[in-house]
C-alpha cells in the first residue's frame, strides 16, 4: 500500500457552488486534515477523527495554516512570460507592438523550453497547481509546456495556437496546417499522463474562415476535447471583427458558423456580449473565463459576473499572462472582487476562493479530478498562511470567521502567502520535502 501522510490545519472545502447556495456551500475546519496516498485525497475530516484512523500515516503539521485545492488559471498564455507589464497599449496595439514578437522567438525550441519551465515555476509558488495554456504557433512550444509540466507531475492544459492572417510573418500558419500540426500534437498529448490537449484558434481576426472551419472539423472529430479563444474583449476588436466576418450576426456568430461553439468550448473575456451570445451561449452549455487583472490592464472593461453566472453559465478565472498584470491567482480574485464592485456586486470571499479552484476546475470540466479538497480528488493542494506579512497578521487578528480572515490574505497577499504547494501529494514550492 502507498505511503500515507496526514496533512494537519484548517481546511476548507465545497460541498456545493456559492453563487447558487452562498457562503454556505463551503465547509471549513480549524482542526482539519487531508489523508493523502498515491497522489490522491483517500479521506478529509478533523485531525482528531483521522489521527486515530490512521496512527501509521506520516503526520505533517501546517499549525494554523488553510489547506485547500491549488488554483487552477483557466486561461493563460505561457509564452507572453517575458512580457507581462508591458507599458501603455490596448489589444491590438499590445498584440502587435509586445506579443508577436515575443511569441516568435519561440520558434527556438530552447527557448520555449526555458520560458515554460520557468513559467511553471513562478506559477507553483504563487499556489497554482493547473493551468490551461496557449501555447505559439510552433509545435515545439506545445511540447516545451507539456514536458516542463510532465517534470513537475502538473496537470495541465494547452494547445498550439493558430493564426493564418493579420498576424506577422513567421507567426503564420494555413488551415491545412493547423489542422495536421494541432491533430499531431493532440495524438501526441491528449490523455497523456496529466496532459489535456486544447484546440486553440487565438481569435476570429486571425484565422481565416477556412482555418475555423479546418480546426472546427477537428473538434468535431473530438469533441472531448476543449476548444479554447477569446470573445469580445475590446470594442475596437469586435468592430474588427465585424468587418471580417460581414455575414455574421456577431462576434460568436463567427465561431459558431464554423463549428467552433459547443459545450466544451472556452471562452475568454466574454465582456462585451450582446443578449443574444448570452443566450447562445447558455443554451449550449459552453464556458467563460473571466481574466480580470487583464481586462482593467489592457483596458478591456467589466465582465459581468452577477449577470452570467445567475444566466447558469459556468465561469473560471484567470490571469491572462502576460496581458494580466500578475501571475497570481490572490491578486486574481482581489480583481474579481474590485470589478465586482465596480459594477455594484461585490464577490463574497467563499464565491472568489470557489472560481480559483472549483468554479475554473469545473470550466474545465475537470472538477472530477482537481479544485477540491475529497476523497479520490487529486492530492493537488495549498497550505495558505493567513498572516503572512505585518499588514495581514494585524487584519486576521481582527477577524471574526474564516471569510475575514481569508479576504485580507486575498486581497493583500502575494507568494509569501503560499507556505507550500503539492502535486499530486508530492511538494513543489517552495521545496520539496
Ligand atoms: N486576443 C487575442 N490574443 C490575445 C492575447 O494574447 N491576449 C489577450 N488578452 N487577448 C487576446
Ligand atoms: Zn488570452
Amino acid at each position: 500500500m502507498a505511503e500515507e501522510t496526514l496533512h494537519l490545519g484548517q481546511t476548507l472545502h465545497f460541498e456545493a457552488d456559492p453563487f447558487a447556495a452562498g457562503p454556505s456551500a463551503a465547509r471549513h475546519d480549524s482542526a482539519g486534515a487531508i489523508l493523502v496516498a498515491g497522489g490522491r485525497i483517500r479521506a478529509l475530516g478533523s485531525a482528531a477523527s483521522l489521527r486515530a484512523a490512521h496512527p501509521r500515516a506520516r503526520v505533517v503539521d501546517h499549525g494554523q495554516a488553510l489547506l485547500t485545492a491549488g488554483f487552477v488559471d483557466a486561461h493563460v498564455h505561457y509564452p507572453q512570460t517575458r512580457i507581462i507589464a508591458s507599458w501603455g497599449k490596448r489589444l491590438i496595439d499590445w498584440l502587435n507592438s509586445y506579443t508577436f514578437p515575443e511569441e516568435m522567438r519561440l520558434a527556438d525550441p530552447a527557448y520555449a523550453r526555458a520560458v515554460a519551465e520557468d513559467y511553471l515555476d513562478l506559477v507553483l509558488a504563487q499556489g497554482t497547481t493547473t493551468v490551461c495554456s496557449y501555447a505559439t504557433i510552433h509545435p515545439g512550444s506545445v511540447d516545451a509546456i507539456f514536458e516542463a509540466a510532465e517534470a513537475r507531475g502538473m496537470r495541465v492544459l494547452a494547445g498550439k495556437t493558430c493564426m493564418d492572417r493579420n498576424a506577422p510573418e513567421g507567426l503564420r500558419d494555413t488551415a491545412q496546417s493547423a489542422y495536421d500540426d494541432s491533430k499531431a500534437l493532440l495524438d501526441r498529448w491528449h490523455g497523456c499522463g496529466r496532459a489535456s490537449y486544447v484546440i486553440t484558434p487565438r481569435f476570429s481576426p486571425t484565422s481565416t474562415p477556412e482555418q475555423l472551419s479546418a480546426l472546427g472539423a477537428l473538434w468535431a472529430e473530438h469533441p472531448d476535447c476543449l476548444m479554447q479563444t477569446h470573445l469580445s474583449e475590446q470594442l475596437d476588436e469586435i468592430t474588427w471583427v465585424r468587418s471580417l466576418f460581414p455575414q455574421a450576426r456577431d462576434y460568436l456568430d463567427t465561431y459558431e458558423a464554423h463549428g467552433l461553439l459547443g459545450p466544451n468550448g472556452l471562452y475568454g473575456h466574454a465582456i462585451h456580449l450582446d443578449p443574444r451570445e448570452i443566450d447562445r451561449l447558455s443554451e449550449v452549455g459552453a464556458a467563460l473565463v473571466h481574466c480580470p487583472t487583464s481586462n482593467s490592464f489592457i483596458g478591456s472593461g467589466l465582465f459581468d459576473m452577477a449577470g452570467l453566472t445567475a444566466r447558469g453559465l459556468r465561469v473560471g478565472l484567470a490571469t491572462d499572462t502576460g496581458g494580466g498584470s500578475s501571475f497570481s491567482m490572490l491578486r486574481t480574485m482581489a480583481a474579481a472582487y474590485e470589478i465586482g464592485q465596480l459594477r455594484g456586486t461585490p464577490l463574497h470571499a467563499s464565491q472568489l476562493i470557489w472560481l480559483a479552484t472549483r468554479g475554473s476546475a469545473r470550466a474545465l470540466r475537470l472538477d472530477d479530478r482537481i479544485g477540491n479538497l475529497a476523497p479520490g480528488m487529486e492530492a493537488d493542494f495549498i497550505a495558505l498562511d493567513l498572516a503572512s506579512t505585518p499588514a495581514i497578521a494585524q487584519r486576521a487578528a481582527r477577524a471574526e470567521d474564516i471569510w475575514e480572515a481569508l479576504f485580507a490574505t486575498i486581497m493583500m497577499g502575494d507568494d509569501r502567502a503560499i507556505a507550500g504547494t503539492w502535486v499530486a501529494g508530492q511538494r513543489t514550492s517552495p521545496a520539496a520535502s
